[in-house]
């Protein structure tokens, strides 16, 4: 995984908990945290920091990655602005993660591995997303769409299947009017 996601996680974590609580989720990991952006780290790395910030805060690991999802948007808004300038919709700017967003973001972390998804717009407007990743990081983009929503000031639900179901990888977003 790259750099810059662990230096997104640090902020998150600094912004809400203070850096004491970083250094406290790094010792329970039992690493040093030190993270180049455009370095490349082992998947494992974040896998430990998640596991033990879910211990810590006695929430489950998935909640620990939609909260960093969402937390991460305003903070990737604000580092590349001009990535969400052209889009007048979170819809849009979803829409286009594969086709725009990642490619972006692949020329500006070279070997960056982002994850595929396929779209279907469903007849009530809804739209299902699935998520094709060997890294089981569907939590993450959960947690990314939910965060993207609120940069347009617009409210999303996100309905997601059980664990070991044939629909596991699978996202319903629906987005609701003021
Ligand atoms: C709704 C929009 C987005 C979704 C759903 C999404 C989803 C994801 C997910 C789930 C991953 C984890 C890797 C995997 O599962 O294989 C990922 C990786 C990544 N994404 Fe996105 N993303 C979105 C937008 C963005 C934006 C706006 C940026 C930066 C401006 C970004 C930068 C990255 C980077 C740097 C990685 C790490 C790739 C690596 O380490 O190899 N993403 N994305």
């Amino acid at each position: 995984m790259k750099g810059i996601v662990f230096n997104l996680l640090e902020d998150a974590v600094c912004e809400q908990y203070g850096a004491e609580t970083w250094e406290l989720l790094l010792d329970d990991a039992g690493l040093d945290g030190v993270y180049s952006s455009l370095g490349d780290y082992p998947d494992a790395e974040i896998q430990a920091i998640v596991t033990a910030a879910a211990i810590r805060l006695n929430v489950s690991e998935s909640s620990v990655l939609h909260w960093f999802g969402e937390t991460a948007m305003p903070l990737l808004k604000t580092t590349y602005p001009e990535i969400f300038e052209p889009f007048h919709s979170s819809r849009a700017f979803v829409l286009s993660v594969n086709t725009i967003i990642h490619p972006e973001v692949m020329k500006l972390y070279s070997g960056a591995r982002c994850p595929f998804f396929k779209f279907q717009e469903l007849p009530d407007g809804a739209l299902q997303m699935t998520y094709k990743s060997s890294r089981k990081l569907l939590d993450l983009a959960h947690g990314f769409v939910m965060g993207t929503a609120a940069q347009w000031n617009e409210r999303v639900t996100i309905e997601r299947f059980p664990a070991g179901s044939a629909r596991e990888n699978d996202m319903i977003i629906r987005w609701l009017a003021d």
